[in-house]
């Protein structure tokens, strides 16, 4: 027996981790609602609209019919052929619903698994930052390496293909993009993609491309999955889900598609981790994602995040000391406030705390990000057009006091 031991310590796995800032922020969102106070959210990434009647109404049967045990792990037969079809459609790329898609509990469980059945102790992956927190930490927990190229704002957060070049080395086993992307509202171009898609080739790692928010684009923007360019279908893993594009955050259920050899590679660790997602849940997907109803209703969605974003842009344009890049695609804007003279993370603490408005600091998403804060639109034109008032009559005070 070894005395020693303190049995509450975290395993080196779990100290190479710190909590997401994201959560700290709605986490005093949560504390200030309930000693009273009304704050307006633009934090948080999840649509404010519900989800889609005819997905309600057949998990609700699904449960009447006592669907409520194990199903496939690999996931419902239906909602996997559904998932196909959608994705033929969405992306031309065909893939085997009996072979190449895995159905996961959550976007978050798909790029876990994923990165779990790719790295090993040491490997590198590249990472864009900033980006969706999960990637960096799940690589660190994997034992793997997060090689970080930090996109610039004077590039207007792209990709500069010669700086990949730069990072790539014998040890590099996958890269990682989200396109369109949170938080920077960029949507990666063919021209961009190609380019990966031959280093990928050229220095033999895989893409993963976390398309959660393939279905929000605005103005001129086309999205195009990595998948889809030449080969590229065994040499990536397509992380996607109904969280974002079917208001369905809290129903946790995601999807991956790739080739067989690595869905086979994944489902071992989904096997032992989940063993299936809830099995009501995918029936009521499968039944009612593709009714007209449900069309209508995600359309309706869609228009509604455009009209916002226009209404947050031209809020932003009035308010001096804040700039941005105009996002093409996702729902949120990275806004630079350092013309306030303060750090993104003491505004987005000052302006929660003076103003009861929350914002995620940019710090939260990149190390060097500390000039910006991530506004969400996925919220009502009310909260937009207060959150606006609010950070205008803070800027202005800032200014003055100045
Ligand atoms: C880029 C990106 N990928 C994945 C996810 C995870 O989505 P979920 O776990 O809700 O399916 C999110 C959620 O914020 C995200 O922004």
């Amino acid at each position: 027996m070894n005395e020693d031991y303190d049995i509450s310590k975290e395993s080196g796995r779990v100290q190479k981790v710190e909590p997401s800032l994201i959560r700290t922020v709605l986490n005093r969102v949560d504390e200030l609602r309930k000693s009273g106070h009304e704050i307006v959210a633009l934090s948080a990434g999840e649509p404010d609209f519900n989800t889609p009647s005819d997905i309600k109404e057949a998990t609700i049967n699904a449960i009447r019919q006592n669907y409520t045990h194990y199903c496939s792990n690999r996931g419902y037969e239906k909602l996997r052929k559904k998932i196909a079809e959608k994705t033929w459609g969405e992306t031309g790329v065909l893939y085997d619903y009996k072979s190449e898609i895995l159905v996961t509990s959550s976007g978050a469980e798909a790029i876990n698994n994923t990165i779990l059945s790719v790295i090993e102790e040491g490997d590198e992956a590249i990472i864009f930052s900033p980006a969706f927190v999960n990637y960096e930490n799940m690589v660190k927990i994997s034992g793997g390496v997060p090689v970080i190229i930090h996109l610039k704002r004077e590039n207007r957060f792209g990709i500069d293909i010669r700086e990949v070049e730069e990072h790539i080395t014998e040890r590099t086993k996958m890269l990682v993009i989200n396109n369109p992307n949170n938080p920077t509202g960029a949507v990666y171009d063919r021209f961009i993609l190609e380019r990966l898609c031959e280093l990928s080739v050229r220095h033999n790692f895989i893409i993963v491309s976390d398309e959660m928010y393939s279905r929000l684009v605005y103005d001129d923007a086309g999205f195009q999955s990595i998948a889809s360019f030449p080969g590229m279908k065994e040499r990536s893993v397509i992380i996607n889900g109904f969280s974002k594009t079917y208001a369905m955050t809290g129903w946790r259920l995601g999807y991956i598609t790739a080739g067989e050899k690595r869905i086979n590679a994944i489902l071992k660790i989904h096997q032992y981790s989940t063993t299936c997602s809830p099995t009501f849940i995918q029936i009521g997907v499968a039944e009612g994602m593709d009714t007209e109803l449900t069309k209508k209703e995600i359309s309706a969605m869609m228009d509604t995040f455009e009209e916002r974003r226009r209404q947050l842009m031209k809020g932003l344009d009035k308010i001096s000391g804040l700039s941005y890049v105009i996002p093409k695609g996702a729902f949120y804007i990275m806004a630079d406030v350092s013309e306030t003279g303060l750090s993104g993370m003491e505004f987005a603490k000052r302006l929660l705390e003076e103003k009861h408005v929350a914002v995620i600091p940019g710090v939260g998403l990149g190390r060097m990000c500390s000039d910006y804060i991530r506004i969400s639109f996925a919220a009502s034109t009310e909260h937009i057009n207060k959150a606006l008032e609010r950070m205008n009559s803070f800027i202005r005070e800032l200014l003055k006091a100045d």
